[in-house]
Parts: C-alpha cells; structure tokens; sequence
C-alpha cells in the first residue's frame, strides 16, 4: 500500500464527475487500499477517489463501526429521515459546517471482490456515505452549509 496525495479546494478535480468502474481489478483494489492508508494517516473517516485525484467512483469509510466499507460504484437507492450535524472534509482544512443529510440511506454498491452489496446505514455512516458520493459529483460539503 501507498499514501497518495489529498487534493484540496480550488483544486479543479474536486469540481468534476467521476465515471463509473467497468471492471474490478488489482488496480483498483490497489486504489481502495491506499485510499484507506490516505485516510487513516490523515485521520479521517472517509475519502472518495477525487480527494486523491481519480476521478473514479470510489470511496472509503471507516466510521469505528467495526467495518472498513470500500465501495465502487456507490448508489443510494433510497433515503429517510433527517439529521443535522458538524461535518468537516479532509480536502477543505480547518473547516466545520452543519450539513442537514437523511438519518437513513439504503446504498448499493459493488465491493472490492466485485461482489453486489445493499447497505442499510443511518446515521454517521449514512452521513459519511453521503458526503463522499456527493465528492464523487463534484460536491462539497461547504456547498451544503446553512447560513455560509
Ligand atoms: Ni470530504
């Protein structure tokens, strides 16, 4: 494994689309896994492909739930409830925003075995799960702040 280099706002990519993962192979298993080590060296607890420039629908979470989610082609399919809450981002520094996002998120995704998953998260996790697919529209946290 590797780190990789975080990009940070007014960096271009951050604003971009990411395009989906046709195939699950080394390489991007290889991605997952120093996206994890980026992540944990800069103590976060999630990072999505644009935040180490690839624009790859890729993202990993790890919200000390017991998992380290690594999801590819992440969807959510269905969302409920609502929470408002401090969020920060590792690629926006020194910044904290409230960000109102659904209590409950069902997401789909596919795992780094190319195997079809459906998760049912709420709370911090589907708040994370939310904030880093929003990264893999171009969308950050700071966009979403009330009252910025
Ligand atoms: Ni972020």
């Amino acid at each position: 494994m590797a780190l990789r280099n975080l990009r940070y706002e007014g960096d271009e990519i951050l604003r971009k689309k990411s395009r989906k993962i046709s195939v699950v192979d080394d390489k991007i298993r290889t991605l997952l896994n120093d996206m994890v080590e980026t992540m944990y060296e800069n103590e976060g607890v999630g990072l999505a492909g644009p935040q180490v420039g690839i624009l790859k629908r890729a993202i990993v979470i790890d919200v000390e739930d017991g998992n380290v989610y690594k999801m590819i082609n992440p969807e959510i399919k269905n969302q409920s409830g609502e929470q408002v809450g401090q969020e920060g981002c590792l690629s926006v520094p020194e910044t904290k925003g409230i960000v109102r996002r659904p209590m409950n998120v069902t997401v789909e995704y596919t795992d780094e075995n190319g195997k079809q998953v459906t998760l049912d998260a709420e709370g911090i996790l589907a708040r994370c799960i939310c904030h880093e697919i929003d990264h893999l529209d171009g969308i950050l946290f700071i966009d979403r702040v009330k009252n910025k």
